[in-house]
C-alpha cells in the first residue's frame, strides 16, 4: 500500500475532502461567467488536493474541520496553476488542455485572478483576520517565487541556494500556510517549518518528474522546464557536468539534452536533496496528533509519480 493510500484511511479525512470538493465547486460557481467556467474546468480535472489534506491533518480533531481554510488554500493553488501554465507555456494540466490552451491567455489570466479573489472572499467570510494575513503572505511569496524564476530563466549558473529559495517561495510557503491555517491557534513554529520543508521536497520531486515523468501519471508534459530554460535542480546540476545540457538550459538546442541529464546522475543527486528536505520536515514533527500521517507524507511527496 502506498503511503498516500495509508494516509487516506485517516478517520474523517475522506469525508472532509468530499465536502471540500463540494464547497470548492460552490465557491468557483459563485459568480457565473467565463472566469467561473474556466475555473470549473480546472476543478473538474481533479488534482491531488494535497493542500486541503495538509489542512485537515494539521487541524485539532475535536473542532469543526476548517472548511473555509481548506477551500481557500486549494483555490489559491488552482489560481497559481492557471497563471503558471500561462507563464510556462504549458499546454497540458491534470491530463487535459490547460486553461490558456483551451480558453486563451486573457481568459486564463482572468480566471486565475478570479480564483485568487474567491479564495480570499471565502477566508474573509470567517472573520479571521489573522488567517487572511497568513494567506496573503503566502500569495506574496508565490508571486516573488515566480518573479525569481523569471530572473533565473536561461541561467545555468543559478546557484542551488537561489533555486531552493525559489522553491521555498513558490511552493513551500503555501504548504506552510496550509499547516499553519489548519492548526489555527495551535500552530507552532515547528509545524510551519515542517510545511515549508515538505513543500520544498515536493517541488524538487516535481522538478525531477519534469525530466522523467509520464504524462499518464503526472497529467503534464515532461521537458517543459528545459524547454522554458527554467533552471531546476536536476537541470542545473546536470548543466555543471554536460556542455549539451548547459547550452540547452542557456537557450540553445534541446536536441538530446534531456537524455543527457539522466546520464550525468543529476536526477539521483536532486533526489538526495529532496530526501534531505523530507528528513528535515520529519525532524520538525513532535507528537502532533496526526504525526504518523504527516510523517508518511514526507515519504509520499518524494516517492510520488503523480
Ligand atoms: C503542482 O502541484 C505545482 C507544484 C507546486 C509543483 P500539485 O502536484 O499539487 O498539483 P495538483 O493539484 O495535484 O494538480
Ligand atoms: C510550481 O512550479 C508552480 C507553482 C507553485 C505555481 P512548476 O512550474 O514546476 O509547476 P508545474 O510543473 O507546472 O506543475
Ligand atoms: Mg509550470
Ligand atoms: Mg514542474
Amino acid at each position: 500500500m502506498s503511503a498516500l493510500t495509508a494516509i487516506h484511511e485517516t478517520e474523517g479525512l475522506d469525508r472532509y475532502l468530499d465536502e471540500i470538493e463540494q464547497r470548492l465547486l460552490e465557491a468557483v460557481r459563485r459568480h457565473p461567467g467565463l472566469a467561473a467556467t474556466v475555473g470549473e474546468e480546472a476543478l473538474a480535472a481533479g488534482g491531488k488536493r494535497l493542500r486541503p489534506l495538509l489542512v485537515f491533518l494539521a487541524a485539532p480533531p475535536e473542532r469543526e474541520p476548517p472548511w473555509a481554510v481548506g477551500v481557500s488554500v486549494e483555490l489559491v493553488h488552482m489560481a497559481t496553476l492557471v497563471h503558471d501554465d500561462l507563464i510556462d507555456r504549458a499546454g497540458y494540466r491534470r491530463g487535459h488542455a490547460s486553461a490558456w490552451a483551451r480558453f486563451g491567455p486573457e481568459a486564463a489570466r482572468a480566471a486565475g485572478d478570479y480564483l485568487f479573489a474567491r479564495a480570499f472572499a471565502e477566508l474573509a467570510a470567517t472573520g479571521d483576520e489573522r488567517a487572511v494575513a497568513v494567506l496573503a503572505s503566502a500569495c506574496l511569496s508565490l508571486a516573488r517565487g515566480e518573479a525569481l524564476q523569471r530572473a533565473q530563466t536561461h541561467d545555468p549558473e543559478t546557484s542551488v541556494e537561489s533555486y531552493l529559495e525559489r522553491c521555498a517561495l513558490k511552493t513551500g510557503k503555501l504548504f506552510e500556510a496550509a499547516c499553519v491555517l489548519g492548526a489555527g491557534e495551535r500552530a507552532t513554529p515547528a509545524l510551519a517549518r515542517f510545511g515549508l520543508a515538505l513543500g520544498i521536497a515536493f517541488q524538487i520531486a516535481d522538478d525531477i518528474l519534469d525530466c522523467t515523468g509520464e504524462t499518464i501519471d503526472t497529467g503534464k508534459i515532461a521537458g517543459t522546464d528545459l524547454r522554458e530554460g527554467t533552471p531546476t535542480l536536476p537541470l542545473l546540476l546536470a548543466a555543471r557536468e554536460d556542455p549539451v545540457v548547459h547550452r540547452a538550459l542557456a537557450g540553445g538546442s534541446l536536441d538530446g539534452a534531456l537524455v543527457r541529464v539522466a546520464a550525468t546522475g543529476a536526477l539521483d543527486r536532486a533526489r538526495a536533496v529532496a530526501l534531505e528536505y523530507a528528513e528535515r520536515a520529519r525532524r520538525c514533527l513532535n507528537g502532533e496528533l496526526h504525526s504518523d500521517e504527516l510523517e508518511a507524507l514526507t515519504y509520499a511527496v518524494v516517492e510520488r509519480r503523480t
